[in-house]
């Protein structure tokens, strides 16, 4: 998705801007550009490609201004150019614009605008935002009515931020469905999409909501709502460091936050066990909790990655909390009818918390009477706010688009989420108990997975050729074959498929030759037997099996080509140990394919558009 900085205040804008660009670049992009006021004009530097381009690009200009705005762009109308990249301006050159977001009736707009005389040199909506703007600047409105009424005329969605050579004191945002934060700091603001640009500068965020504008000075804000009624927003304090959301050491992102996951499971779960009563406590549920106990049915609501944790939790909720359970994919529960009353339960699962999707299942869930839970990693994310009630999964920044310790994250949380309701029906003390030691213990069984990471580089060194895989499991190891699938086919562009193990003989089975490569999650468990048969079957045409299982499976080894052993748990928690060596797969296998692991082509992060 794309990204929007800015900056006002006393320093030069331009480096500013460009490493604010460069915190953004794992949401996914493919041009980049900024604008600048300066005494005699407004200036607009753009390239096709990455930021690293823009910056050698502008270096030779030695650029120095104290206002400015910079957008990375992830293309929906107009294909990636440098036409098309933000900022786009008006036909006088004063008015600079970058956006985020979807202007559904661009085209009715741009008709009218030329209707006005208004020529276009972009096949961008955006430019057609632009020469709103202009309209309503020309009709004597300053600037930030100008924007007001532009935005009044607009349909869709939008993050955005506007700079004028005639009002050079101020940057105007506003936003509708895609996020925009104001960093407030000494003498200067900043403004970007997410808090990871704006933390090396502060700490102090404003989070703009939907239908808000505001005028950006360098020692003050005005927040607005779209029909100009002045509002007082709270500072909130951000969490997390710039070390955070900085390499660290490792080549890329995805391999730092695959090897942070013992330390952030810790966060997810510290202050949230109470062992002796096998007990979970979650503040964010605090008077919400017997509701959620009492519901008559739980339906979980999500997109990728965070859909795959959401089947685990059907089966962990099902299994302890005697709740009937739904998963479905946001993208077509918004557009259903669902059925949902004051006795059910809608929980969002959300790493950035502002997936579109995710969040307009949110509004619909709302509007039914639901009682909706978030399950989301950003703080102060636009899911997590509108939910009723909500945990943060507290897995800290997560930089690579593959999604990796958000989701064992996401798995603690929906785990305690289990215990906590479980406990309140009919799971005893004992059984408490020994779900919460378990839980307790998965940070050092994870660390004892990740030792094993030259291991598991050894068998990617086999497989990077491969252009199809299998990823087969039962129970609760058929959504980890989802997500494992998942996982390789976002970064290394092979194609994979999760399906139930079961489900071979219904079609799938007919794929398997010596050139399909079939992954197979086989812990120790109720129905490992199967798995086993499975296993035959597949050797037996020949299809070259990778097979996850446990250290004490000793057989496992004369019967598949390569196994990755992982430390026992209990069953509903076995898939945080035995996704770790299909993360690990996916990312050796990808860099040994000389791929963009953090970036990958047509990705984003977040994914705030429809
Ligand atoms: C997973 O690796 C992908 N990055 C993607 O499927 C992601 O999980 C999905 O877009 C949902 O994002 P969210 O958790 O931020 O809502």
């Amino acid at each position: 998705m794309c990204g929007i900085v800015g900056y006002i205040g006393n320093k030069n804008s331009v480096p500013i801007l460009i490493d604010g660009l460069k915190r953004l670049e794992y949401r996914g992009y493919d041009s980049a550009g900024v604008g600048i006021l300066s005494n005699e004009s407004a200036e607009v530097y753009k390239k096709e490609g990455k930021v690293s381009d823009l910056e050698s690009h502008i270096s030779e200009f030695k650029l120095n201004s104290k206002v400015g705005i910079g957008h990375t762009r992830w293309a929906t109308h107009g294909i990636p150019n440098e036409v098309n990249a933000h900022p786009h301006f008006n036909p006088e050159k004063t008015l600079l614009v970058i956006h985020n977001g979807i202007i559904e009736n661009y085209t009715v707009l741009k008709k009218n605008l030329r209707d006005e005389g208004y020529e276009f040199i972009s096949d961008t909506d955006t430019e057609v935002l632009v020469n709103l703007i202009d309209f309503y600047l020309k009709k004597e409105l300053n600037l930030c009515n100008a924007v007001r009424f532009a935005l009044s005329k607009v349909e869709g969605t939008y993050g955005i931020a506007a700079i004028y050579k005639n009002e050079p004191d101020k940057i105007v945002v506003a936003r509708k469905g895609s996020p925009l934060v104001i960093g407030v700091g000494e003498e200067e603001n900043l403004i970007a999409s997410d808090v990871n640009a704006l933390i090396a500068h502060t700490k102090r965020v404003v989070y703009l909501e939907d239908n808000e504008v505001a005028e950006i000075y360098k020692d003050r804000f005005i927040v607005k709502t779209l029909n100009d009624e002045k509002l007082q927003k709270h500072i909130e304090e951000i969490e997390g460091s710039i070390e955070e959301i900085t390499k660290g050491g490792f080549p890329h992102f995805m391999l730092k936050e695959i090897m942070e996951q013992p330390e952030s499971i810790k966060n997810s779960l510290r202050g949230r066990v109470i062992l002796k009563d096998g007990l979970a406590k979650l503040g964010g549920l605090i008077g919400y909790e017997d509701r959620i106990a009492g519901s008559k049915r739980i339906i979980i609501c999500a997109c990728g990655t965070s859909w795959h944790a959401g089947l685990v939790a059907e089966y962990m909720i099902e299994q302890y909390a005697d709740i009937p359970v739904e998963v479905e994919y946001a993208s077509e529960f918004r557009y259903r009818n669902p059925i949902l009353s004051k006795d059910d339960t809608v929980i969002f699962i959300s790493q950035s918390g502002e997936t579109a999707d995710t969040l307009a299942a949110l509004k619909e869930a709302k509007r039914k009477g639901a009682l909706c839970v978030g399950v989301v990693n950003v703080v102060g994310s636009t899911i997590a706010r509108e939910s009723h009630t909500g945990v943060y999964i507290h897995a800290g920044p997560e930089i690579g688009v593959a999604s990796t310790k958000a989701f064992t994250s996401q798995l603690i949380v929906l785990s305690l989420i289990t215990l906590l309701i479980a406990r309140k029906k009919n799971l005893s003390v004992v059984e408490g108990r020994e779900i919460a030691q378990a839980i307790l213990e998965l940070p050092e069984k994870v660390q004892e997975i990740l030792n094993q990471n030259e291991l598991v580089e050894k068998v990617a060194e086999k497989f990077v050729d491969a252009h199809n895989f299998l990823y087969l499991g039962r129970g609760y190891q058929f959504p980890v074959a989802l997500e494992g699938a998942l996982k390789l086919k976002e970064i290394s562009y092979i194609h994979a498929e999760g399906y139930p193990a079961a489900e071979m003989k219904h079609g799938p089975i007919a794929l398997i030759d010596e050139n399909m490569p079939v992954v197979f999650i086989a812990p120790t468990d109720s129905v490992y037997e199967k798995v086993v048969s499975n296993i035959e079957e597949v050797k037996a045409r020949g299809g070259r099996i990778i097979a996850v299982a446990n250290n004490d499976n000793g057989k496992i080894d004369d019967l598949v080509e390569n196994t990755i052993k992982v430390p026992s748990t209990i069953p509903m928690l076995m898939p945080v140990l035995t996704v770790i060596p299909l993360q690990l797969l996916a990312y050796h296998i990808a860099v040994k394919k000389g791929l963009n692991v953090d970036q990958p082509r047509n990705l984003a992060k977040s994914v705030t558009v429809e």
